[in-house]
């Protein structure tokens, strides 16, 4: 179809598929179709994992099938319900609902069927969808009563409110309703979204939308209220950004003193975190903190790991979701578990979160999406406040979770006597914090220069130990994500047990020697790389001239707290990555092979 086109249509379906079963093709893409003549069709994000079973089986009762995808088997299952219904009062949603009961694995899905024209359904479990809602009169209900099979509410069918539907035709009016994964698909047509919960059924059905399920279980809320979201058009546009990663780079002056806003004052030196404090008693008590995240979100644990140590004076372990489920991690009642996720929706943090919840640990969830699946099933939590992020290479997200899991640390230090000089210290640094992250984006020429010598290259290696390795994690995160060159993070403990094999005249190595107590044992590696002939490129702090004198080219960074200078050591690489990346001439946004939000495990 030809975007430009105006098509003369009331319904418009439409996937970006990111691939789990099958390669990028056009017979793989979605929607799927039960057979030639389209009677049923469907688009699927998430996982289906008993697929194979379900193909089996409806290859014994003759469907032939087309794509290598697990999402076929849904459109050809809701067909082989259809063709065998007990008679011709069965309605869409139920064929829906029946099919799902059959599905294992993730699923959000929408259904389109000829047999049921002026209709959809949608339905999702593990997988987020959300309804925008958007209607030019003011809608007779702000929230939708959710109808049950198995209860016959006395007023549900002809409730004087209309709060079981909402209603198309006031007026003659239309409203028009959005499927969609995530709000910024759709933000540019509705700021009032409802939130689907598992196995809910949706069905726009003569411009009217119904929430089904099939049983009513105790502690269900069978309301899904309509919110508005917060969410600006200009905010999630470029402005005069190339890319939306540049653009969210230059913000973090912003989005950290966001994420500080109302939870520091400066001139108590105390830190409330709202979603925290009914909860700290608890957290103080507990017998270790463990932090899960995937990625980014991950090296947010990493970059703060130490200072935590150091303020709640708990084991802290750090942990990547899908690594820690693989090992059946113990974890007990008296465990706080974090799980911090930019999008709040990725699926191997999600299922980290079930577990842990399972074993009956205290949940914590640190997101930027409110109302995300994290935030509503983690006991409590705080919004990182970053804004959105559209860019699939993490930057801003990465600094706001640095600092809201540094101020998680300060909140828990507020009564220890001993701690009270460095928490101000912390505090001070945090007040100077965008101030610094200034004058660290104003080197993004000198940034641009250097990485013009090196776009060319195959691989940079980036060094650094202590508070800067979770820097160096996340700066060759950025560098492969965007560049496509291969790049290491690496401790500078290890370097000579391996990694110096690698070093030799043409090999980049970036190293991070900021003034801490890490310094002389990096002044070693240092010495060590030169030695071999290296070429190192210089983080540093400003003024350490003895350190340039080594260093094949050098970056002068403001100094800060040694706790802090993490978010101040990666924003040359996040604008290295850049720069690489439109020198290679890639697509900085929308890298090959990645999404932003990986909803399936
Ligand atoms: C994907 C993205 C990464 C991100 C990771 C975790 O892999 O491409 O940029 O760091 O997911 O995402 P989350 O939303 O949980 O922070």
């Amino acid at each position: 179809v030809d975007i430009n086109e105006s098509l003369h249509t009331h319904f418009g379906l439409a996937h970006t598929r990111w691939a789990t079963h099958g390669e990028p093709s056009a017979v793989n893409s979605h929607p799927q179709r039960s057979d030639k003549n389209n009677e049923f069709v469907v688009i699927h994000n998430g996982i289906i994992t008993n697929y194979k079973d379900l193909k089996k089986y409806l290859i014994t009762k003759g469907y032939e099938f087309e794509s290598e995808t697990d999402t076929e088997v849904i459109a050809k299952l809701i067909k082989y319900l259809y063709d065998n219904r007990e008679n011709d009062s069965v309605t869409f949603s139920t064929l829906v609902e029946r099919v799902i009961q059959q599905l294992e694995g993730a699923f959000a899905l929408v259904f389109k069927s000829r047999h049921y024209p002026g209709e959809a359904v949608s339905t999702r479990r593990g997988s987020p969808l959300l309804i925008g809602v958007r209607s030019e009169h003011e809608l007779p209900t702000e929230q939708i009563h959710v109808q049950y099979n198995n209860v016959q509410e006395k007023n549900s069918h002809n409730r004087t409110d209309s709060s079981n539907a909402i209603n198309s035709n006031e007026d003659g009016r239309a409203v028009e309703y959005y499927f969609a994964s995530d709000a910024s698909a759709i933000i540019e047509h509705t700021n009032k979204v409802l939130y689907m919960e598992d196995d809910d059924i949706a069905a726009v059905k003569g411009g009217e939308l119904s929430i089904h399920r099939i049983n009513r279980q105790a502690g269900d809320d069978p309301v899904r209220a309509i919110q508005t979201l917060q969410m600006e058009m200009q905010q999630i546009m470029k402005g005069n950004f190339e890319a939306f990663m540049q653009k969210e780079i230059f913000e973090q002056p912003e989005s950290v003193v966001n994420t500080m806003r109302g939870r520091i004052c400066f001139d108590t030196n105390t830190v409330v975190l709202g979603g925290l404090k009914d909860h700290l008693k608890e957290i103080k008590r507990c017998r270790r903190l463990i932090m899960i995240g995937c990625g980014t979100s991950f090296h947010a644990a990493v970059a703060t790991r130490q200072l935590l140590e150091e303020l709640t004076e708990l084991p802290v372990m750090v942990e990547l979701a899908s690594d820690f489920l693989d090992r059946n991690t113990p974890v007990f009642r008296d465990d706080v578990c974090f799980f911090i996720s930019q999008s709040g929706e990725t699926a191997d943090t999600l299922m980290a979160l079930r577990y842990c919840k399972d074993r009956g640990a205290l949940t914590v969830g640190i997101t930027n999406t409110v109302g995300s699946s994290i935030c509503r099933e983690t006991d409590c939590g705080v919004h990182i406040n970053a804004g959105p992020e559209i860019g699939v290479a993490s930057t801003k997200a990465y600094t706001s979770q640095f600092v809201s899991l540094i101020m998680f640390g300060l909140m828990m230090s507020e009564d220890r006597l001993s701690l009270q000089k460095r928490r101000l210290d912390i505090i001070n640094g945090l007040k100077m914090l965008p101030e610094l992250i200034k004058k660290v984006l104003s080197l993004d020429e000198k940034i641009k220069t250097i990485s013009n010598e090196l776009y060319q290259q195959r691989s940079l290696l980036v060094m650094g130990r202590g508070y800067n390795y979770a820097t160096c994690l996340e700066g060759a995160l950025k560098i492969k994500e965007i560049t496509y060159m291969h790049s290491e993070g690496i401790l500078a403990g290890e370097l000579k047990h391996g990694p110096l094999a690698l070093i030799d005249k043409d090999m980049p190595v970036i190293m991070v020697i900021m003034r801490d107590g890490c310094y002389t044992k990096c002044q070693n590696a240092l010495q060590q790389v030169t030695a071999r002939s290296g070429r190192p490129i210089l983080l540093c702090c400003q003024d350490d001239s003895e350190l340039m004198k080594n260093a094949y080219r050098t970056i002068e960074l403001p100094q800060t707290v040694d706790c802090l200078q993490g978010i101040l050591s990666v924003i040359p690489l996040q604008l290295m990555s850049f720069h690489l990346a439109v020198l290679r001439g890639y697509d900085v946004d929308y890298p090959r092979n990645l999404a932003k939000s990986v909803t399936v495990e």
